[in-house]
């Protein structure tokens, strides 16, 4: 199951404006983080157990540099993936990253590492296993 986080919904937080001004994101919005090394986006998400979970980052990046992010999960970093140029601000791009989940509520934050900031950021797509083919809900 999938399950759909905008950055532009509360319980994420985005240190930076929601904004509209760019077409093609999902919802009613995006997140701009301000353009400084630590201005995150976060999102709040649930797994019914714990165990690996794919995440999706839908994010655009008009400029011709890459933007590194640390990715922490409850805290703490997992990896720092880097987030490429699209071309431009309206081309959208989707990075996928596997990482552990506990059970229950999780918070995932993106934490850019330089002075330029995030990506706008769209949303986080959550994909964890569901129950096998045959297995009741
Ligand atoms: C521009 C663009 C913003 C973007 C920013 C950035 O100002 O309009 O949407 O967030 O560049 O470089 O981060
Ligand atoms: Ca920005």
């Amino acid at each position: 199951a999938t399950t759909r986080h905008e950055a532009e919904t509360s319980p994420s937080v985005c240190t930076g404006s929601l904004d509209s001004n760019y077409p093609g994101f999902s919802g009613s919005g995006f997140c701009n983080g301000v353009n400084a090394a630590g201005a995150y986006a976060q999102f709040t998400v649930n797994a019914p157990a714990a165990g690996t979970a794919t995440l999706r980052v839908r994010f655009a990046n008009g400029t011709a540099t890459a933007r590194p992010a640390a990715l922490l999960v409850n805290g703490s970093t997992v990896q720092t993936p880097s987030y490429e140029a699209t071309g431009a601000w309206s081309t959208w791009a989707t990075k996928t990253l596997t990482v552990q989940l506990n059970a229950g509520g999780n918070t995932v934050r993106l934490n850019p590492t330089t002075a330029a900031g995030l990506p706008n950021v769209d949303y986080l797509d959550v994909e964890v296993a569901g129950p096998a083919a045959g297995l009741p809900s």
